[in-house]
């Protein structure tokens, strides 16, 4: 009924629209049921393991609320700490915590293929939480659910993703959620971050941000991520602000009800100024709120569908 059909979420690319309009139509739901306490604990008896092999601060905590509030418990598990610094692999550790009363799990890693790889291995749920430079796709869903917020539904609306596209695991599953949705996706940043196989996507590339900002319904800018380059793509991060940076002579390219998102963390000063914070036509705020919402829709899914699809009939959501 849901046409949502596996236990996991471990791409964007997988989804069919119908999944994706599913989930977001959970996540807003939801919503009213957070903000009067009165959310159905489709998670009770489920424990989730959080296996964060990188550092998270949004994704991990949302996903943590998230289980709480939906009445599951969390299972933690960081690589500091662990048996992982004495060797043990991704699947010894997943299988001892699933010894241990895990019934699902939250991956992220930096391997690229990491969450197929584990829900191939343990036959659980299992959630990508960011996989190299592969996928985000709870990210993607968050930041649809807040850009329908803003500029109601995507349907031909013009999309800009700006800055280190090619290391970008968010930029890959927003492609993939946005164009389901009928968005037109753009690209733009320098040359060494649009990875020219994107020129095989259904995608337009643009090399300078002024060209194509003020067509633009939303932006959604991008870290530089010099964690995952190997050299140095850029002069300087200070030339980077300069030429592909939000700031406050970019800013008024924009249309007056534009939407500014950003998955976070940001860098002020580089991708974007303190200046674009504070407009008001950011949403970064609201893209973490809507973080925990989206996340409780795609675990009651990806664990609990039988009943989250009753909980919706009971409550007359369901279409
Ligand atoms: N957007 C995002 O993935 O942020 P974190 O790395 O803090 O989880």
């Amino acid at each position: 009924m849901s046409g949502f059909k596996n236990p996991t979420l471990l791409s964007a690319a997988e989804l069919q629209e119908s999944e994706i309009r599913f989930l977001l139509s959970v996540a807003e739901n939801l919503r009213t049921f957070v903000e009067n306490d009165t959310i159905p604990p489709l998670l009770k008896g489920f424990t989730i393991a959080q296996l964060f092999f990188e550092n998270s601060t949004r994704t991990r905590l949302s996903f943590e609320q998230a289980i709480r509030k939906l009445g599951g418990q969390v299972m933690h598990f960081s690589t500091s700490g662990s048996s992982v610094a004495k060797g043990e692999s991704l699947v010894d550790t997943a299988l001892n915590l699933k010894a241990l009363g895990a019934n699902a799990f939250t991956l992220r890693h930096g391997a690229s293929g990491a969450s197929q790889f584990l829900f191939n291995q343990v036959k659980l749920p299992v959630i990508n939480a960011g996989d190299g430079q592969n996928e985000h796709p709870t990210q993607a869903l968050l930041d649809a659910l807040t850009l329908e917020e803003t500029l109601g539904p995507l349907n031909g609306k013009k999309v800009l993703i700006l800055g280190d596209i090619t290391h970008s695991r968010v930029a890959r599953s927003n492609i993939q959620v946005l164009s389901k949705l009928g968005a037109q996706v753009s690209l733009c940043g320098p040359g060494s971050m649009v990875s020219p196989l994107y020129r095989n996507w259904k995608v337009r590339i643009f090399d300078r941000p002024e060209e194509v900002l003020p067509s633009m319904d939303a932006v959604i800018l991008l870290r530089v991520q010099k964690e995952r380059h190997g050299q140095s793509l850029i002069p300087s991060l200070s030339e980077y602000a300069r030429f592909w940076g939000l700031n406050s002579d970019r800013l008024k390219l924009l249309k007056p009800d534009a939407a500014i998102l950003h998955p976070g963390p940001v860098n002020r000063g580089v991708e974007l100024t303190t200046a674009v914070l504070k407009d008001s036509r950011s949403q970064i705020e609201r893209q973490v709120e809507n973080g925990v919402l989206v996340r409780m829709a795609v675990l009651a899914a990806a664990c609990r569908l039988e009943l989250l699809e009753n909980w919706l009939q009971k409550e007359g959501f369901y279409v």
